[in-house]
């Protein structure tokens, strides 16, 4: 576990702000948290969590070529190909839609999207994110569809439940954004 946060930390230097390490260190935690009540695998899910956005900062879809350095990784410090595969598989998906998700792509991507659907994680780097990228007005409008975009793609019981805790607050927000 210890090569594998090195190489995430590494990689991740290169990213924004917003998806440095430590979006990927708590969307690992998030995984892991969310795996358990699932019944999913906790291995696969963490390690996919830790290593989905390491090509963010490259051109391209950042999910597939995400995928093939992982594996890549993965099998070069000795992990079985199954293994390997199984986590490529997470990270191809977690920024694509997808009918047929296994439980270790669901958990990934909804522990990617958990913090940004609550109002802390709303406020703190989803906003800003958007807002930095496309002006105020513009920012604020993306952001808010995100939210509902996302909301709607959760896959877990875990998930939704925390999402669904938030909802009531997250729903003033946005009607007070909507005034500004
Ligand atoms: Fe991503
Ligand atoms: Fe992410």
């Amino acid at each position: 576990m210890e090569k594998i946060i090195s190489f995430s930390r590494k990689c991740a230097e290169k990213n924004d702000p917003w998806h440095r390490f430590d979006h990927l260190e708590m969307a690992a935690s998030n995984a892991a948290m969310i795996a358990e009540k699932e019944g999913a695998d906790r291995e696969v899910c963490e390690v996919a969590a830790l290593l989905h956005d390491i090509c963010k900062a490259e051109p391209g879809d950042h999910g597939t070529s995400g995928a093939e350095k992982a594996k890549g990784f993965l099998l070069s410090i000795g992990l079985g190909p199954g293994f390997a595969d199984r986590v490529a598989e997470a990270i191809h998906f977690h920024d694509k839609e997808s009918e047929s998700r296994s439980p270790e792509g669901a958990v990934v991507w909804d522990a990617d999207k958990l913090y940004i659907l609550t109002p802390k994680g709303f406020i703190t780097r989803m906003a800003p994110y958007w807002i930095t990228r496309l002006g105020e007005q513009e920012g604020v409008e993306k952001a808010v569809y995100e939210y509902y975009f996302f909301r709607e793609r959760i896959n877990t019981k875990t998930a939704r439940g925390i999402v669904e805790r938030h909802s009531e607050l997250m729903g003033r927000i946005i009607a007070e954004l909507g005034k500004k």
